[in-house]
């Protein structure tokens, strides 16, 4: 099985190991953050990325930040991990599990009474469980998912939504990498997903890596892929599902999710239960990222529009309840109608 560790603690504590996403698939770099600047930079500039990977990174980047000032009385300690926490979770606005991570490790804080000492050790503590829940969700998915493979399953899935995005196998990759485990037959169609190239950079690494037969097409193929009869089924990740079953994804998700209904292809979100937003009542109310635009602009150094052309870079949008055939998450497959009021 995949044994890809995205996010993790350095030995001591006093740094969060990450894989270096900026750098697949050429080289394989890990790197230690051992400061708030530090861990702000990575999850904006996508050097850590994925929904519940960048929950994980933030929850264990709050204690990290937060170490330097432990010998501050209790109740300013807990101030200055309440005010970390809404710097980090500013990095990145439309994943949930980022705000809901953080929020995690400030609640326990406040919980925990005594001395700074004892409040930091509480919240590493649950920073390491959110961590390992993580990864136990993973699993529970991809079990759940793997029902719905067939033998020889075609999966196409967009952005990158595996192991390099989670702490544990991922959530849309989840269901094939237990297949392939199973002697199942399964093969993946990714979408290369522009701009930043998360499926042809990532997906496809790590599904290589995994031996699992892989295909990169361009964004612009998946319909003329689904025509053709080489898709049997959608999954994709989310960064944030709404009470009514919304989904904000990967910009380019929408499109897949309209071309899938088109063709009869059935069209599968999966996800943690921590990837739940119950507070916002539709789609319409999700704050979505743009991003800067050099990353349309520009590919690697070269410009690629000329100058003064206005881009738009939207990194996510929603893809409506409506469009969605179920979800596949660590409490089981569900099916419309959808009701997220609760996490
Ligand atoms: O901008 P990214 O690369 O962080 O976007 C990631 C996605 O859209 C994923 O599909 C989503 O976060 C789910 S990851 C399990």
């Amino acid at each position: 099985m995949q044994s890809i560790e995205s996010v993790r603690w350095s030995p001591n504590q006093r740094a969060v190991r990450i894989i270096d996403q900026r750098k697949l698939p050429n080289e394989y770099v890990e790197r230690d953050l051992t400061s708030l600047d530090e861990v702000c930079d990575a999850i904006r500039t996508l050097a850590v990325r994925g929904a519940p990977a960048i929950g994980i990174c933030g929850a264990m980047g709050l204690c990290v930040a937060v170490v330097a000032h432990a010998a501050a009385g209790r109740d300013a300690f807990i101030a200055r991990a309440r005010d970390t926490a809404r710097r980090i979770a500013s990095t990145r606005p439309t994943a949930v599990n980022l705000s809901w991570a953080l929020d995690r490790v400030v609640n326990r804080a406040e919980a925990t009474p005594r001395n700074s000492a004892a409040v930091l050790i509480a919240m590493r503590d649950e920073a390491t469980r959110i961590l390992e829940e993580d990864r136990a969700m993973c699993l529970r998915i991809g079990e759940a998912g793997v029902e719905l493979l067939k033998n020889g399953a075609r999966v196409l899935t967009h952005c990158n939504a595996g192991a390099l995005a989670t702490g544990g196998l991922g959530t849309a990759l989840a269901p094939v990498y237990v297949a392939a485990e199973r002697g199942q037959e399964v093969s993946v169609l990714a979408t290369e997903t522009r701009p930043l190239l998360q499926g042809s950079r990532l997906t496809a690494w790590e599904l290589t890596r995994a031996g699992i037969p892989v295909t990169v097409i361009t964004d612009s193929a998946a319909a003329s892929r689904m025509r053709a009869g080489e898709v049997d089924l959608c999954i994709v990740g989310a960064d944030r599902v709404v009470a009514n079953g919304d989904v904000a994804n990967k910009v380019g998700t929408y499109a897949l999710a309209v071309l899938a209904r088109h063709h009869g292809i059935p069209f599968y979100v999966a996800m943690p239960t921590s990837t739940i937003d119950p507070s916002l009542a539709s789609g319409d109310e999700i704050i979505i990222e743009q991003r800067d635009s050099k990353e349309v602009s520009t590919l690697g150094e070269r410009r690629i529009t000329a100058d003064g052309v206005v881009v738009g870079n939207a990194a996510f949008d929603v893809t409506p309840a409506e469009l969605i055939t179920a979800f596949i998450t660590d409490k089981g497959v569900i099916h419309p109608p959808f009701d997220f009021k609760s996490k």
